[in-house]
């Protein structure tokens, strides 16, 4: 009886198209993917340098699986810190060039985590409207003050910072890159504001660690803001090919965090395994650039093919291209989630995967094909599915 509402709730969901269901994936992660549907052209991974599908990765698990187990026990501050833990900490703050880094089991906790350790009740925080939900949540649990302002508008945000100066501390987070969008945060501005109002930064580069930036350390990298810039997140699940977040920052701040970030604290560390994995990853990151470039110069051809195909200036790239930001991430701003619920369909009957991203994850009429260019995609591949998106769109 008390759970009759689930019904209604399935029903309004089925209704309103923005019901979600699985898709099966048989075998690794690569371009292209056997799927429930049969294979398929993947333009929608997070995976952007194909690095979760690399056997570099597996091996180092499994050496690391026999070695020392499958799972860390309990909380890192129990008995789970194992010496996986420190050495993934310690290549991870060498990659970044900061005094010290500590891993989350996702880059959504490291978000939370950062975010509720560092404001509460006092404190005002100020946040990009399309910030992805875990900044959000972050910035609601807090309990601080939340202010968003208006995607990349840093007017916008300077208005609410000059009304701020009671609040005991203020707090400015963003994506570096925004994840539905494929466009990038002014880094320099935003960095400029925050000194300006004695404001704390907090930049998530999820989708930019491994991508962006002369060695892949992000947008931040890109801008030559590195050290302007207080707490920087990553995640080891996007590019890097495995699961797990990341704050970088001063030393000081990783021992804060370490003693108060309750999704750090009250929580099991992550497999051993997937440390070796993820050191595995730095280690190609940093020895084989080339994958960089060319995911780079896959996303130029492809926003090139679409221009052509669909008339579309896939540009997108924010701020991105005054930094030399190539972004990964292409939009293609559909409207209702009916329709974009058909084109995605149209597209997997001609054998290419883009789901379509709907409301909540991106704004009530703002459905959308959220492409994602890999490193490994084949020039041939992404032509044929710009024809394709031609045919469908
Ligand atoms: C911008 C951004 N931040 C954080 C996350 C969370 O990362 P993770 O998947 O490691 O939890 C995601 C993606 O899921 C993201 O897009």
């Amino acid at each position: 009886m008390a759970l009759e509402f689930i019904a209604d709730e399935l029903a309004r969901l089925k209704q309103s198209n923005l019901f979600r269901e699985f898709r099966r994936i048989e075998g690794p992660q690569s371009a292209v993917l056997q799927t429930s549907d049969g294979e398929v052209l993947n333009l929608c991974s997070n995976n952007y340098l194909g690095l979760a599908g690399r056997p570099e990765l597996a091996d180092a698990a499994s050496v690391a699986l026999r070695e020392f187990g499958s799972g860390a026990g309990a909380s890192r501050l129990v008995t789970g810190n194992m010496s996986l833990h420190e050495e993934l900490e310690r290549r991870i703050a060498e990659f970044e060039g900061t005094e010290a880094a500590l891993v989350f089991p996702t880059g959504y906790m490291a978000n939370l985590g950062a975010i509720t350790s560092l404001i509460g009740k006092d404190d005002i925080v100020f946040g990009d409207r399309l910030n992805h939900a875990s900044l959000i949540d972050g910035c609601r649990l807090s309990g601080a003050t939340f202010r968003a302002y208006r995607h990349l508008d840093l007017v916008s945000l300077e208005d609410s910072l000059k009304r701020a100066s009671n609040f005991r501390r203020r707090m400015i987070v963003t994506d570096s890159l925004f994840s539905m969008d494929g466009d990038v945060a002014d880094m320099n501005g935003l960095v400029e504001l925050a000194e300006r109002y004695a404001a704390i930064t907090l930049v998530d580069e999820a989708h930019a660690t491994g991508v962006v930036g002369d060695s892949g350390r992000g947008v931040c990298e890109a801008f030559h803001v590195e050290d302007r810039v207080d707490v920087r997140v990553g995640t080891l699940s996007k590019a890097v090919g495995c699961l797990g977040g990341f704050v970088v920052g001063s030393r000081d701040l990783i021992d804060l965090l370490r003693n108060s970030a309750r999704t750090f604290i009250f929580t099991t560390g992550i497999p051993p395994a997937i440390c070796a994995s993820a050191i595995a990853a730095f280690d190609i990151i940093q020895s084989e650039p080339q994958w960089r470039h060319r995911l780079a110069e896959n996303a130029r051809y492809f926003r090139q093919c679409l221009s052509r195909a669909i008339g579309m200036d896939a540009g997108g790239t924010g701020r991105g291209e005054e930094a030399g930001i190539v972004t990964p991430i292409i939009p293609i701003i559909i409207g209702e989630a009916e329709e974009a619920l058909r084109v995605a369909g149209e597209l997997l009957k001609a054998g290419i995967l883009i789901p379509a991203i709907r409301p909540p994850t991106v704004p009530n009429g703002t459905s959308r094909l959220r492409i994602s260019v890999m490193a490994t995609h084949t020039k041939d591949q992404l032509s044929d599915a710009a024809a394709s998106i031609e045919k469908v769109c």
